[in-house]
């Protein structure tokens, strides 16, 4: 029997984790599978998800810039991406693929059982109205945030989010000139990708009123993409700065026991992960 063929398809793909993580996984779980990146520029998301399919592709990570894309293409949806707008995890099924979410499951579960946060009653506000700021917004309130303040470059999109959501009691969409006026939080989690590659458009303008030394800062990305960021947070007095490398692992667990259906230990990942990366501006 031939091994079953997983990938991570996005553009750009090259350094992405997920081929190490899964095969760490894979190794820890006694499942066996083939782990390949896939390049696919914007807008060849249908024709390449067709190639892989007919090559005996069972299962995709989806990453930037396709998740929205990839919840188009998907013929049935589990109820956490239905309710995200996007899509992070596909599996083969019946003529299509169902997509899942699991980005938010991975920072929730990150922030409260690595970090040991308790995110009920917290007032966060989420920078990002993309992929990364849908996929994780559903969850925040799940776990039970008092207020979810949103922010984007472009409005339009920060209210998009806010109706997708549908729970005006907590979900405040804002304008970034408004930010000043709105703070402290005590969570703010930057879910844009203005600290990646070829990311467009001077980095935002942010106040330092949003914060405070108790504020925990988190950017969803993970080297150097979330330098930038982390390092105004401190700048701006804030000492608890977390990057995105638990929620890559923790996410990346969830795919895996949607696919193969047991969740690995992520530990001796994250622990591998974190020695080579450093921990974020090589601080606590
Ligand atoms: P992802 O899947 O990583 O979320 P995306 O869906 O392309 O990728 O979304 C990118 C996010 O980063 C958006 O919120 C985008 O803001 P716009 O909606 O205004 O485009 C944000 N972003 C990208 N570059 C940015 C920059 N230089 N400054 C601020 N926000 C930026």
């Amino acid at each position: 029997m031939s091994t079953a063929r997983y990938a991570v398809i996005g553009h750009p793909v090259a350094h992405s984790l997920s081929p190490r993580i899964h095969q760490a996984y894979a190794r820890q779980t006694g499942v066996s599978l083939d782990y390949d990146r896939i390049d696919c520029p914007p807008g060849g998301l249908a024709d390449q998800v067709a190639a892989f399919a007919s090559s005996g592709g069972r299962g995709l990570n989806v990453t930037l810039p396709h998740k929205r894309a990839a919840y188009a293409l998907c013929t049935e949806l589990g109820p956490t991406a239905q309710r995200c707008g996007v899509v992070n995890t596909m599996v083969r099924v019946e003529g299509g693929w169902r997509g899942h979410n699991t980005d938010g499951s991975g920072l929730v579960r990150d922030l409260t059982e690595r970090r040991r946060q308790d995110l009920r009653g917290r007032k966060v506000l989420l920078i990002g109205a993309g992929g990364a700021a849908h996929g994780v917004a559903p969850a925040l309130l799940d776990a039970g945030v008092s207020a979810l303040f949103i922010v984007n470059r472009t409005d339009t999109r920060t209210d998009a989010l806010a109706d997708l959501l549908a729970d005006p009691a907590r979900v405040h969409p804002r304008y970034f000139a408004d930010v000043d006026d709105l703070g402290p939080f005590d969570l703010v989690i930057n879910a844009t990708s203005m600290g990646h590659e070829g990311a467009d458009g001077e980095p935002l303008q942010l106040p330092g009123s949003m914060l405070t030394p108790r504020t925990d800062v988190v950017d969803l990305s993970y080297g150097r993409a979330a330098v930038g960021f982390l390092a105004w947070a401190r700048a701006a007095g804030a000492d608890r700065l977390f990057d995105g490398l638990g929620m890559l692992v923790e996410q990346a667990a969830d795919s895996f026991r949607i696919w193969h259906g047991v969740r690995p230990d992520t530990d001796e990942v994250y622990g591998a992960l974190r020695a080579e990366f450093g921990s974020p501006l090589a601080s606590g």
